[in-house]
C-alpha cells in the first residue's frame, strides 16, 4: 500500500515548480506509507531518479525531491509488501537502459513468473519488488512496438494483481501514461498542467477539478490534455466524469494543531453534524432499510475500527427493530460465506472504501448472490462502486492513521438506519423515532461537550498511563464494540498492549492478571441496568488492586468507585459511542504523545490497507 502522485506541466507559469508540486503531494500523501520514498523526471532526454529509505522530509534534505528538474515528474511513498523497505526497493523503478520509470501501488500477483521469463530474455533486475517487472515488461514490449502507449497497454495486459501505477518515459517526454486496477487513482485537472493521484489532498492545493479514475481503464495525460480507454479498448469521454471537491485545502492540512490525530478528534462535532445533514437527506436511507427488510440473512462486515461500528450497528437493530444482524471481522469472511445466498445482505462499512479484506469479503457475498451496501467515507472509492447501494459519513479526510472522526459518524450513520428501520416495521411510533432522530441531531453539541469537558482529564491521566504495560478495557452490551475501541487506540498509537472484552468474561479467565496498579478502563454507557451490572465488575477489580478508570454519565453512583474519571453528559445509550469515544480517543492521542511517539505515523500501519 503506497501513496502515488504525477505531474505534467505545460505553462511554465504554475505557481509551484513540479518538482515542488511533486514533494508537497508527497507529504500528504505519507499516511498511506512512509518505509521509503522517491522522485523522477524527464530532465532534457535523460531520466533522472532520486529514491531512498526514510521519511520524505528527511530524504528531502539529502535528496532535494522538490529541485529535480523537468516539467513531467512522478513520486512515491512507499510502505513495504514484496521487498523490505531499503533505497533499492524504494520507488520508481526502471527498466535495464533507463528509458520508463513507473510508480506503482498495489500487488502484482504474477510478477515472479512475469520476472523468470524477463531474466531469461537478459533482463536485469536491481530490486525485491513485484513492480520492477513493469518497467522490463514495456521495455521489452517497446523494443518491437517502438511505441510507448502501445507498450505500455500491452505490458497492463499481462498484469495480474491490483495496481494504480504512472509511467514516463525518455521517448515521449511530455506525457504521464496510467492504467488502474483494485487501487485508487484520480486526475486533477489543472490550468497548463494535469496531476495524477492516489488521493484528493495530494491535489487540493493546485486544483478541485477531478476525475475518478475506474477500474480498467487506460490512457495518458499530458499538460494540456487527457486520453484514456476503457477495458473494451473504447475512448472515454472523460469530461463526463469531472467533478468539482468541495473540500477546502485547511480540511486537508494540520489547521495549526501538533497533529493530525488531535485536529480530528476535535473535528467531530463538525464531522458529525455534516454526516447528519447528509443522511437526513439521503433518499437511499430508505432503500437500505428496505433491502434490510426483504433480506432472509443480514450480514455487516468491516476491519479495525469500521468492525467495531459494525458490531454496534448489529446491537442496535437488534435492540430497536428485533432485526438479527449477524457481524463478522472482514477478513474471515470465509467462514460464512457457505451460509450466504440470494436473498440475503451485506453491509459493508469502509471509511476509506478501499481496504482489500472489506472488498474481497463483499466480492465473495456478491458472487453467491447477496446483495451489498456500504458506508463509506470516500465517495466513488472501490467499495461503494463495487456496491448496490452506498451511503457516506461525510468526515471529510482523514490523515491521522488511527480512525478517529470516521467511527463517531460512521455510528451516526448506522444509528439512523436502526432508527428507520425500527419505525419501517412499526418497532417503535413515530414520537420514539422522531425522539431518536433529534438525539441524533444533537449528537455534535453532545461531542462538543464531552471533548471540552474531558480533554484535560485525559492530558492529566497520560502523565501515569504512559508507564503501565498493559490495561484492560471493559464494558457490558452497547458499551463493548465501544470499549474495544478505546482500546485499539491505545495499542495502535500508544504501543501499549490493551484488552477489550465484555466484563461478565472476567471471572472466566482475564482477571488472573489483575494485581496491584493494573489499569482498568470502564466504559459506562447511560443505562441504569447496564450501571448495576458494571458495579459487581468494578468491585471485583478493586478487590485485586486495580487501578480503575471510568467513562460515565456525571450523575450515575458509579463515578464515585473510580480512581480516574472521565465525566461526561448524561444522555441516552443509543449514541454511546459518540458520548464515550473521544475521551479515549485523547486519552491514547496524549500518552502517545507523552511517551515521545508519533500519533499520526505508527510503527508498522497505514492508513488504507489495501492488502490482504
Ligand atoms: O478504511 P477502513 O475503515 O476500511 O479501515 C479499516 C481499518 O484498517 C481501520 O479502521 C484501522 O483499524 C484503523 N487504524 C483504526 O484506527
Amino acid at each position: 500500500m503506497c501513496g502515488i502522485i504525477g505531474v505534467v506541466v505545460s505553462n511554465k507559469s504554475t505557481r509551484y515548480s513540479p518538482g515542488s508540486m511533486i514533494f508537497r503531494g508527497l507529504l500528504r500523501l505519507e499516511y498511506r506509507g512512509y518505509d521509503s520514498a522517491g522522485v523522477a523526471s524527464i530532465c532534457g532526454d535523460k531520466l533522472i531518479v532520486l529514491k531512498g529509505k526514510g521519511r520524505i522530509i528527511d530524504l528531502e534534505k539529502k535528496l532535494g525531491f522538490s529541485k529535480i528538474c523537468g516539467s513531467v515528474v512522478i513520486g512515491h511513498t512507499r510502505w513495504a509488501t514484496h521487498g523490505a523497505p531499503s533505497d533499492i526497493n524504494a520507488h520508481p523503478h526502471t527498466d535495464c537502459r533507463n528509458w520508463f520509470a513507473v510508480v506503482h501501488n498495489g500487488i502484482i500477483q504474477n510478477y515472479l513468473d512475469l520476472k523468470k521469463t524477463l531474466i531469461n530474455k537478459g533482463h536485469v533486475f536491481k530490486s525485491d519488488t513485484d513492480t520492477e517487472v513493469i518497467p522490463h515488461l514495456v521495455e521489452d514490449y517497446y523494443g518491437v512496438l517502438r511505441n510507448v502507449y502501445r507498450s505500455f497497454k500491452q505490458a497492463v495486459r499481462v498484469l495480474k494483481g491490483s495496481y494504480a501505477l504512472l509511467l514516463i518515459s525518455v521517448h515521449e517526454p511530455e506525457k504521464i501514461f496510467f492504467a488502474k486496477k483494485d487501487s485508487p487513482l484520480i486526475i486533477g485537472l489543472g490550468n497548463g498542467f494535469n496531476v495524477l493521484a492516489s488521493d484528493i489532498p495530494a491535489i487540493l492545493e493546485y486544483t478541485r477539478r477531478i476525475i475518478t479514475v475506474r477500474d480498467g481503464w487506460i490512457g495518458y495525460v499530458s499538460g494540456n490534455d487527457v486520453y484514456i480507454e476503457d477495458l473494451d479498448g473504447n475512448i472515454v469521454d472523460w469530461r463526463r466524469y469531472v467533478r468539482i471537491i468541495d473540500w477546502s485545502i485547511s480540511d486537508a492540512v494540520k489547521a495549526g494543531y501538533p497533529h493530525y490525530m488531535l485536529k480530528e478528534i476535535h473535528e467531530q462535532p463538525r464531522a458529525l453534524k455534516d454526516t447528519f445533514y447528509g443522511i437526513s437527506r439521503d433518499e437511499n436511507i430508505v432503500r437500505v432499510v428496505d433491502m434490510i427488510l426483504d433480506a432472509e440473512k443480514v450480514f455487516v462486515t468491516g476491519a479495525g475500527t469500521s468492525f467495531h461500528a459494525s458490531y454496534y450497528f448489529a446491537l442496535v437493530t437488534n435492540v430497536l427493530a428485533g432485526v438479527m444482524v449477524y457481524p463478522f471481522i472482514a477478513s474471515e469472511f470465509e467462514s460464512y460465506t457457505s451460509a450466504v445466498g440470494e436473498g440475503d445482505l451485506l453491509i459493508v462499512v469502509s471509511q476509506s472504501g478501499e481496504t482489500m479484506d472489506a472488498l474481497k469479503a463483499l466480492r465473495a457475498f456478491k458472487e453467491r448472490g447477496a446483495r451489498i451496501v456500504a458506508v463509506s467515507n470516500v465517495v466513488d472509492s472501490a467499495i461503494p462502486r463495487e456496491s448496490d447501494i452506498a451511503v457516506y459519513t461525510r468526515a471529510g479526510p482523514e490523515i491521522g492513521v488511527a480512525a478517529t472522526k470516521t467511527f463517531t459518524t460512521q455510528t451516526l450513520v448506522l444509528a439512523w438506519i436502526a432508527v428507520f428501520l425500527a419505525k419501517s416495521c412499526g418497532c417503535i411510533g413515530d414520537d420514539e423515532a422522531r425522539e431518536y432522530m433529534d438525539l441524533l441531531g444533537d449528537s455534535a453539541k453532545i461531542v462538543s461537550e464531552t471533548i471540552s469537558v474531558t480533554e484535560y482529564a485525559a492530558k492529566k491521566l497520560s502523565e501515569w498511563l504512559y508507564r503501565v504495560k498493559s490495561a484492560y478495557y471493559l464494558s457490558r452490551w452497547i458499551g463493548v464494540p465501544v470499549a474495544m475501541e478505546g482500546a485499539l487506540k491505545l495499542k495502535e498509537i500508544a504501543y501499549i498492549h490493551a484488552e477489550s472484552y465484555p466484563a461478565g468474561e472476567s471471572k472466566h479467565g482475564p482477571i488472573a492478571l489483575v494485581e496491584e496498579d493494573f489499569p482498568v478502563i470502564f466504559i459506562v454507557p447511560s443505562n441504569r441496568e447496564v450501571e448495576k451490572l458494571l458495579l459487581g465488575n468494578i468491585k471485583e477489580m478493586k478487590a485485586r488492586g486495580a487501578v480503575i478508570i471510568g467513562v460515565v454519565p456525571e450523575d450515575s453512583g458509579l463515578v464515585d468507585e473510580m480512581d480516574y474519571v472521565f465525566s461526561i453528559p448524561r444522555t441516552h445509550w443509543l449514541i454511546t459511542p459518540i458520548t464515550h469515544t473521544p475521551p479515549q480517543q485523547l486519552l491514547a492521542y496524549y500518552t502517545a504523545v507523552r511517551k515521545g511517539l508519533d500519533p499520526d505515523k505508527p510503527r508498522n500501519l497505514a492508513k488504507t490497507v489495501t492488502v490482504e
